[in-house]
């Protein structure tokens, strides 16, 4: 195949981004795209320079394609940045989120039950989708039995994100946006009548004496719902795909367990769930002797980075025992992923228990990525699980 641009809406790169950004690191690592006018940086040393230079690469006109200033913090510069994450950040540590371990194992059982059960399964639709809405859910304490409808909220909210939106299209995303917050105001009224052990009660009371609006709250809690819904399932969809496709990487696994964390690392790295973002430039930049005027978009490819021959050797290949440490799938820099243990959790829990409960798995119909230039995961994904 030859590749001679790149354009992140194209079908066969949304099927297949990895020549395309071989293309674009080899030969325009500092990408103009005249079309939909913006940047686009892909080698791994300048998402990462990028993503660290927050003075530069600002975040608040959000991290979509559209110029979106919403206020969460992941679209808020330092000071506001820094104060909210101060506050929420003690409640996603690995040893806050360990405690959560027990119930997540029991949703965990709970979706290989129901995978076990059928003949052939669709696993994003019985294991990928439910699991991460309703984790975050429980951990938020708003009502599992709602996960319907957050999940048309936060895929409305995402749909916003890869831009390129018919008036049609953003009327939807700004009716879901209305409904979603009106539904976590009345979740927040809730629980400062009745608090529990939940989030939303801590986040009424936080630490140190600090204060959030009722407004910072809404924003932040809708910020986890979409943040850690759709992410989450793409590492799901991703690994089971990853190892129907490579079973002697699977043979690997199940003959050593101690693999598993370096096994999900690899996942993310190979086929990143987010597989790039948007910043605005907040003064002209110069690199590769390109110089980026100030206001302009720029699109941050981690997903090209982690494909970066100079760090990764041989990229594309899935291998359970390179050591991947430094990868960028959960980004760098401020806004780094404040739930990376919750998605690392949960992926722990789901792939021991696959290694406990499944002998292999076989594809069993078509398989269809997910459309959307700035995410990466499967839509189908029919499967016979064939039990230990
Ligand atoms: C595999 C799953 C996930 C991936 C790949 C992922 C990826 C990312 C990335 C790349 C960023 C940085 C965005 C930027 O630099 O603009 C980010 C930020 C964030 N993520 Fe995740 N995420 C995942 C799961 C989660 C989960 C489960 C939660 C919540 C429970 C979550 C909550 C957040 C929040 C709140 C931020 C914003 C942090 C800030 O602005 O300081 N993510 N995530």
């Amino acid at each position: 195949m030859s590749v001679t641009t790149y354009d992140p809406y194209a079908a066969e790169v949304m099927q297949d981004p990895y020549p395309y950004y071989a293309w674009l690191r080899e030969n325009a690592p500092l990408f103009h795209d005249e079309v939909n006018d913006f940047w686009v940086i892909s080698a791994f040393a300048d998402v990462q320079w990028a993503l660290r230079n927050h003075e530069v690469f600002s975040s608040n006109e959000g991290v979509g394609a559209e110029r979106r200033p919403v206020p969460m913090m992941i679209a808020l510069d330092p000071p506001d940045h820094t104060r909210l994450r101060r506050i929420v950040q003690h409640e996603f540590v690995p040893k806050s989120i360990a405690e959560w371990a027990p119930r997540v194992q029991q949703l965990v059982d709970a979706r290989l039950d129901d995978a076990l059960a059928a003949d052939v399964v669709d696993w994003p639709s019985v294991v990928a989708h439910p699991l991460p809405i309703q984790v975050i859910a429980e951990m938020l304490g708003v009502p599992g039995e709602d996960r319907i409808r957050f999940k048309r909220w936060s895929d409305d909210t995402l749909d916003a994100l890869g831009g390129g939106l018919s008036p049609e299209q953003s009327a939807k995303v700004e009716a879901a946006i209305i409904d979603f917050s009106q539904y976590l105001y009345d979740a927040i009224l809730t629980r400062r009548e009745q608090p529990a052990d939940d989030l939303i009660s801590l986040l009424l009371n936080p630490r140190k004496g600090e204060v959030l609006t009722d407004n910072e709250i809404v924003s932040f809690t809708m910020l986890l719902l979409v943040a850690g819904n759709e992410t989450t399932t793409n590492l799901i969809g991703n690994l089971a795909l990853a190892f129907v496709q490579h079973p002697d990487q699977w043979a690997l696994l199940k003959a050593d367990r101690t693999l598993v964390p370096q096994a999900i690392e690899e996942i993310l790295r190979r086929d990143s769930p987010i597989q790039g973002f948007f910043r605005n430039t907040l003064s002209a930049v110069e690199r590769h002797g390109v110089t980026i005027p100030a206001g302009e978009k720029v699109m941050v490819l981690f997903g090209s980075a982690n494909h970066d021959p100079a760090v990764y050797p041989d990229p594309e290949r899935f291998d359970i025992t390179r050591p991947v440490t430094n990868h960028l799938a959960f980004g760098s820099g401020i806004h780094l992923c404040l739930g990376a243990p919750v998605a690392r959790l949960e992926a722990t829990l789901l792939l021991q228990s696959m290694l406990d409960r499944i002998d292999h798995l076989e594809v069993a119909g078509d398989v269809e990525r997910t459309r959307n230039p700035l995410l990466r995961g499967v839509a189908k994904l029919p499967l016979r699980v064939v039990p230990a």
